[in-house]
Formats: structure tokens, sequence, C-alpha cells
């Protein structure tokens, strides 16, 4: 079998991309490990930058988004029992973000590609990336139990964190950066109403809190928990009364979460991650096979889409025009903001968790940060901006 682009994994990178290729009259192979329903299930965040958005509505998937996306103009800060709103559109030139969660983004994509895409495999392993410098790269994967060979113009591993297109970049040519954190999220989903109209991140003395939603009815909550966690010693009241005793507010003593059945409880650990670079020859590297960012800042699948959005434009350019131009700067254009959202769920991340024996210093020092926030415009501005999402760089670094 060949085909112009073959895409290495089903999750929101390579099925975006598979969409805008379609989209852009490119033919395309899409192989995933999983099944169709593993793949649909999945929990992941659920915040979508404007240019995720408007990728998703332009490759046909708009309709379901459009309809029961959230539109959320700010997210409010709790730290030393105070709560501070931040204003997007005011601080960040009338930019919102979309509350929808990444498994119904998933579903879509994958209802559109089969019903009028390019084929889309489940159960299909691969195990091997092959010629990437030379004009004909292959890759060899299991399907049905057969030994497969698929060739292709141009090979884009999307096969997340645990991918095998990475080790087609020779290892001598290879940078990993990475930080792994000293603590993971616990999180549930709960048939609940949100806690509020907005989400919710808490710095308290007993570690960090997330508030969050999938659904007028569902709400998602996290909660900061030691590295090695296990959900089963977390029974549902623990984990509200842990919710409610870190969001708590010395104006509103008797604010609390409204509480409901848990659904599902998971912990998730929180690393950071870059692979540099994200392309070589002809196999190209997009979303988490590439770089992990941890879920503070809801980066993740804002990042991958920004990837693939510069790859179809580049992918796009090069079957019209022959010109590699654009593919050869891939690389460097993505990594410019992939630095820049890596800071920012660094900077999430680092300010509003309690680390294990966390100096007393620190903690003032994260304090002050929050109040410089709560304080000063620019400072606002700095952390709308990013959360927001960044202009989409279709250029290189001059
Ligand atoms: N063969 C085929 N498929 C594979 C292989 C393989 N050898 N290895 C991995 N895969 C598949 C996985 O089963 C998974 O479905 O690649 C897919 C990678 O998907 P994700 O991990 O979701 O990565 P990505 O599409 O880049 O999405 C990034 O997901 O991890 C979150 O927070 C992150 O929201 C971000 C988004
Ligand atoms: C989520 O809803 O799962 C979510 C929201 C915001 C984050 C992380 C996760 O920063």
């Amino acid at each position: 079998m060949h085909t112009t682009v073959g895409i290495i994994g089903g999750g929101p990178s390579g099925l975006l991309l598979a969409r805008l290729l379609h989209t852009a009259g490119i033919d395309s192979v899409l192989l995933e490990r999983r099944d169709r329903a593993y793949v649909e299930q999945r929990q992941r965040a659920g915040i979508l930058e404007q240019a995720t958005v408007d990728a998703l509505r332009a490759c046909g998937a708009g309709a379901r988004l459009d309809a029961e996306g959230m539109v959320h103009d700010g997210i409010e800060l709790r730290f030393d029992r105070r709560a501070h709103r931040v204003d997007f559109p005011s601080l960040a030139d009338g930019r919102r973000v979309t509350v929808y969660a990444q498994t119904e983004v998933v579903k879509d994509l994958i209802a559109l590609q089969l019903a009028e895409g390019g084929p889309l495999l489940f159960e299909a392993d691969v195990h091997a990336v092959e010629g990437a410098d030379t004009d004909r790269p292959l890759i060899r994967y299991t399907h049905e139990g057969q030994e497969q060979t698929l060739t292709c113009d141009y090979v884009v591993g999307c096969d997340g964190f645990h991918g095998v297109a990475r080790n087609a970049v020779p290892e001598h040519l290879r940078t990993t950066y990475e930080r792994v954190y000293p603590y993971s999220w616990l999180g549930i989903l709960a048939d609940a109403p949100p806690a509020a109209d907005e989400l919710i991140y808490a710095h308290s003395d007993r570690g960090f809190a997330l508030a969050s939603m999938r659904s007028p009815s569902v709400s998602r909550h996290y909660l900061q928990v030691p590295n090695g966690t296990d959900p089963a010693d977390w029974p549902d009241d623990r984990i509200w009364d842990e919710l409610d005793a870190r969001f708590a507010l010395d104006a509103d003593p008797g604010w609390r979460l409204k509480r409901g059945p848990v659904t599902a409880k998971s912990v998730l650990p929180m690393r950071s991650h870059v692979t540099e670079p994200m392309a070589y020859g002809r196999v190209l590297l997009a979303g988490d096979a590439a770089h992990i960012v941890p879920p503070t800042g809801a980066k993740g699948l804002n990042l991958a889409a920004a990837d693939v959005i510069v790859l179809a434009r580049a992918l796009t350019h090069w079957h019209t025009t022959g010109s590699t131009d654009l593919l050869e700067s891939y690389s460097d254009t993505c990594l410019r903001r992939v630095w820049r959202a890596e800071h920012f769920s660094y900077f999430m991340t680092t300010t509003l968790h309690t680390a294990p024996d966390q100096p007393p210093f620190e903690t003032r020092l994260q304090l002050s940060q929050l109040d410089r926030i709560a304080t000063s415009h620019h400072a606002a501005a700095e952390l709308a901006e990013n959360y927001t999402g960044l202009p989409l760089a279709t250029e290189p670094p001059a």
C-alpha cells in the first residue's frame, strides 16, 4: 500500500491532521494501535484555544462543538483564602476559550474521517519506521494478525509520548529536555453541576486544587496528591472534603462544591518533556510525540493542534508547489511556540502547587506572584495571553 502522508496515532493530533489534509485534497492513511472505544473514552483536558476551535470548524468538526462547547471569559484564582478573577477579553485583546472535552473532539473527528476521509485503521500497531532519509519512508505495522507495509511520501508521528516514530530521528541528532514533578493529580468526574460558571484554580496550604467541568451537569475536579497515590485510598467523601478545604474562602465561609456521584477516578503523573528536532528527513513529529506539558495550563491539546495546523500548511504548500521550504522549517517554527507553552505550563504548575518539604520562602514567593497577578494589569495580561493562546506562528524564527 502507498499513501501521500502516513499518520501514526489516532489521538487529537493524528485525527486533526488527517482531517486538515483531507480538506486540502491530500491522501493519508491513519494507523492507530488501540480500538475505537478506547480512544474515544480516554479522559483528557478540555480547554480549547480559539485557533484550535477555528481548525476544528475548518475541517468540518464544528457543529457539535458550536452547539455544546461552553465559551469562558475568564478563570478564578484562589490563594491565601481569597478569590481573584482573571478576565480574558479585557486583558488579551478580546480572546476567550471554549470548554469542550477532548473525548468529544476525538469522537467528532473519528466519525467524520470514517464517513468521508481516507483510511483510518484501528488496532493497527506500528513497530517500525524506516527510510526517513530517503524519498520513500515506510511504516511497518501489524493489522488483523498480518504484517503490513505502508510506503509514504511523508510519515507523521502523532503517536504520543510512548510512540515509536521519535526513534526515526537518529539518537546522536536528538536532544531531550525533561522535568518530572514531585506530585500528581487525582482527577474525578462527577454527576454534579460545576462549582461556578468558570474554572477555579486554587493554591492552598493543603496543596493545589482545580474545579473544572464537562457540561452543565458533569464536573471534572482535580486534587494535588503525592506521586504513587492509589485512588482506592481516596473514598468519595474524602475527595469532596479535601476539595472544599482547598477552595475555602475567608469572605464566604459557607462556600461548598456541589456534590454528586463520582463516576471516574484516576491519578495522573505530571511531566514536562521536549524532543528536538521535531523532524528528520521525511519523518515529522507532532503533539505528545514531541512534547509533553503538565496539565495545569491546559496546553497539551492546543499545542498538538498548533503543530498539525502548521504541518498541514507545510504539506499543502509542498503538494501544490513542490517546494519543501515550509517542511524544512516546520520544527523550528513549532519549537518556538512549544517552548513558550512549556514555560507557561511550568509557571502555572510551580506557582500553584506545594512541593513536598517546600521551604516557607518559596511559598511566600508563590503568594507574592499570585498577588501580583491580582493587582497588576501587566501580570494578569501575561497570564491571560498565554492561557487563551498565543498567535500561531507560520514562519520560523528570524
Ligand atoms: N502504533 C499505532 N498507534 C500508536 C502507537 C503505535 N506504535 N503508539 C502510540 N499510538 C497511538 C496511541 O494509542 C494514541 O491513541 O497514538 C495516539 C497518541 O495520542 P495522544 O497520546 O492523545 O497524543 P496526541 O494526539 O499528540 O494528543 C495530544 O493528548 O496527551 C494528551 O494532553 C495531551 O491533550 C494532549 C493531546
Ligand atoms: C480539565 O477540564 O480536564 C482541565 C481544565 C483545565 C486544566 C486542566 C484540565 O488546566
